[in-house]
């Protein structure tokens, strides 16, 4: 069991849809903890080089201006296996693919205005919340009701 940090994006079409309290809702509600956020409109160089795995790929263009487009609700949450659980709750990437109950499939009908971006490995949570927040701005602090989300009895 490993505590770890990672980095959420609500998309351009969760926030032009008016849905991204009901996304951030998702995770608090599963028990994760909000650690950093902030609504911002990603400069090019960014969205770039937060999507520079998919440089070759034919939707990278595409991608970029979407992610550039509008408003984005970037946030950062932690808890103990927090990036497996944070890609559980997103769903599957395409839209029509992705289970009911998730975020992509309950808001979800496209295959590339997904609504939600989530890092994908722990070396990616590092790399981009180093790309998006700047020292000091992931907070650090002790929720007191952490012991009744996990087993009091568990060591964490
Ligand atoms: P994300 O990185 O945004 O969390 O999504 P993901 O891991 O589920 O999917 P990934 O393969 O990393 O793809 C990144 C984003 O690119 C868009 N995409 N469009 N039209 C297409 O074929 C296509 N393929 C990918 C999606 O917005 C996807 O989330
Ligand atoms: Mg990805």
């Amino acid at each position: 069991m490993a505590i770890e940090t990672t980095l959420l994006i609500v998309k351009p079409d969760g926030v032009q849809r008016g849905l991204a309290g009901r996304i951030l809702t998702r995770f608090e509600d599963k028990g994760l903890q909000l650690v950093g956020m902030k609504l911002m409109t990603i400069p090019r160089a960014l969205a770039e080089r937060h999507y520079e795995a998919h440089k070759e790929r034919k939707f990278y263009p595409g991608l970029v201006r979407f992610m550039t487009s509008s408003p984005v609700l970037v946030f950062a949450v932690r808890g103990v296996d927090a990036i497996a659980i944070c890609r559980k709750l997103m769903g599957a990437t395409f839209g029509p693919n992705a289970e009911p109950g998730t975020i992509r499939g309950d808001f979800g009908a496209s295959r590339s205005y997904n609504l939600i971006h989530g890092s994908d490995s722990v070396e990616s949570a590092t790399r981009e919340i180093g790309l998006f927040f700047a020292e000091g701005e992931v907070q650090t602090w002790q929720p007191a009701i952490q012991s009744w989300i996990y087993d009091a009895s568990e060591e964490l």
